[in-house]
C-alpha cells in the first residue's frame, strides 16, 4: 500500500504548472484539480452578467449562485459554469486580463478557498494554483513552487497558441504575464509566494517530461518516509 497524498503546486502564470500537474496525477492515479480554472469561470459569469469586478461583495454573492464543476472527460478536464461547458471560453485574452481582479477579493477566495478544501478531503489530489500550498492545502505532504523566467514563459504560451492556430504577440504577452505576476504577488489575500517548505522547481531550461519525472520522484520519497 502506497500512501496517499496531497500535492500543491503553486507558481506564476505559465510556468507549466497545470501541464505538468495534469501529467503528475495520471501516473499517480490523483485527481487533477486546476484552481485557475475556477477563478476564471466565476470571472467570466461576472463579465456576461456585467458585474462590477471592483465590488469584492457583489462577486461573492454572484459566486454563492454559481456552480462550478471541473469533470475529467476522456479528452481532459472540463470546466462547467451553470451546466454550460466553458472550457474554452474561459481561456479567452478578455477573461485572461480580468481574472487577477476578481481573485484580489477576500470575499471571493474565502468562498473558492472553501470549496477547493472540500476537494481535497479525501487526498489523492495534485491541485495547481497560487495559493495552494499556503491557504489551501497548508498541511500538503509535497508542495512544489513552480518557476520559469518571463520570457520563457511567455515563449511557451506563444508557443501554445500557435499550436492552437492562432497568432500572438510575444512582446503583448510578456506584458500580460508581469502584469498578471504582480497583482497576484502584491494582493493582500493570499498573495503568491513560495510556501516555506515548498520545493522551488525552476522549469526554465527543463522539459515537461523532465518536470514530471522529477516531481514523481520527490513524491516516491514522501511515499517512502511514511512506511
Ligand atoms: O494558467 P495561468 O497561469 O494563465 O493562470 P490560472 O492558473 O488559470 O489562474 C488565473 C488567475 O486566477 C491567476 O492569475 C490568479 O489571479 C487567479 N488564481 C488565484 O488567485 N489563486 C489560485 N489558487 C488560482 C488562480
Ligand atoms: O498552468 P500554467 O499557466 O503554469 O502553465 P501551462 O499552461 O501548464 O504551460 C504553458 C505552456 O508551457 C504549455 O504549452 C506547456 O506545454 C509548456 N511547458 C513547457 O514547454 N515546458 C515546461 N517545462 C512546462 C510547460
Amino acid at each position: 500500500m502506497t500512501r496517499d497524498l496531497a500535492i500543491a503546486i503553486d507558481g506564476p502564470a505559465a510556468a507549466g504548472k497545470s501541464t505538468v500537474a495534469r501529467k503528475v496525477a495520471q501516473k499517480l492515479s490523483y485527481i487533477y484539480i486546476d484552481t485557475g480554472a475556477m477563478y476564471r469561470a466565476l470571472t467570466l459569469k461576472a463579465i456576461q452578467t456585467g458585474k462590477d469586478l471592483e465590488n469584492g461583495e457583489g462577486l461573492a454573492q454572484l459566486l454563492f449562485q454559481t456552480n462550478i464543476e471541473l469533470v475529467q472527460e476522456t479528452d481532459g478536464q472540463h470546466v462547467w459554469l451553470d451546466s454550460i461547458d466553458v472550457s474554452k471560453d474561459i481561456r479567452t485574452n478578455k477573461v485572461t486580463s480580468h481574472v487577477s481582479y476578481v481573485a484580489e477579493h477576500p470575499q471571493v477566495r474565502k468562498e473558492m478557498v472553501d470549496r477547493q478544501q472540500k476537494l481535497v478531503e479525501q487526498r489523492r489530489v495534485v491541485m495547481d494554483g497560487r495559493d495552494i500550498g499556503t491557504h489551501v492545502i497548508p498541511d500538503a505532504e509535497v508542495k512544489i513552487f513552480m518557476i520559469a523566467s518571463v520570457k520563457e514563459r511567455a515563449e511557451r504560451r506563444h508557443k501554445e497558441n500557435l499550436q492552437q492556430g492562432f497568432r500572438s504577440d510575444l512582446g503583448e504577452l510578456r506584458e500580460e504575464i508581469r502584469k498578471r505576476d504582480e497583482i497576484d504577488s502584491k494582493r493582500e489575500t493570499a498573495p503568491l509566494v513560495k510556501a516555506k517548505d515548498a520545493i522551488e522547481l525552476d522549469t526554465t531550461s527543463l522539459s515537461v517530461d523532465e518536470v514530471v519525472e522529477c516531481i514523481i520522484s520527490i513524491v516516491k520519497n514522501k511515499q517512502m518516509e511514511g512506511k
